[in-house]
């Protein structure tokens, strides 16, 4: 299969895969940005809304993570060496990665904050206890991964930049798509 891709193609289900991921995200972040702002008991509805994403997200990403490993590999658009095109190849898997991890976490940080999990109105029973420690121990890893992300973020679009300058890759690749 890895021989019908061209230069700087991804297989059919990455792509997929890709645009579920940045579309559920992208509806998250916002919730992300406006729950810490909401008032304490007024965060139901919200909660539920980053719970259920969370979930979305979550999965998507494991899927996504052992599709790097098992699916068909990209090979680098025309005119980019190997060496460059495995630099946006490890931040990108890096993204998803955390974005993996920040859902893991989370289910054990709403434990740790006395609160069930929400799946769109289906309630998952509370696995582990609520503990103080639970929730530090969580909750701060929990939130400082925003910050980890948002710089992945920021290299990626320079990375791409720089990529676009020197190789003329394009910026479509920067975006959900066959293209990488
Ligand atoms: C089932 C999945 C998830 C659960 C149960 C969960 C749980 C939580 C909890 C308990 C909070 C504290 C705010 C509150 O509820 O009052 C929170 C905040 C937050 N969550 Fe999640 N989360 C999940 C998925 C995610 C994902 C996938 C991301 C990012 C990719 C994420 C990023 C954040 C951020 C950035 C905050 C705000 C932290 C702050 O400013 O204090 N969460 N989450």
């Amino acid at each position: 299969m890895s021989a019908q891709l061209g230069p700087g193609e991804q297989d059919r289900f990455a792509t997929m895969l890709g645009w579920a991921i940045f579309v559920t995200f992208f509806i998250l972040f916002f919730n992300i940005i406006n729950l810490p702002r909401t008032p304490l008991g007024e965060r139901e509805g919200m909660q539920l809304w980053h719970d259920s994403l969370g979930w979305v997200v979550g999965v998507l990403c494991l899927i996504r993570l052992y599709w790097f490993a098992a699916g068909p590999q990209p090979r680098p658009p025309e005119g980019m060496p190997d060496d460059s095109f495995s630099h946006s190849r490890a931040i990108l898997f890096m993204l998803v990665l955390v974005f993996a991890v920040e859902f893991l976490i989370g289910i054990f940080y709403a434990w740790g904050e006395g609160r069930n999990l929400n799946f769109f109105g289906a309630v998952v029973p509370q696995l582990v206890e609520t503990s103080e420690t639970l929730r530090i121990s969580t909750g701060y890893p929990h939130s400082a991964l925003a910050f980890y992300y948002l710089m992945l973020f920021t290299i990626w679009l320079v990375l791409g930049w720089w990529q676009n300058r020197k190789y003329g890759a394009g910026w479509r690749r920067l975006f959900p798509g066959e293209k990488v």
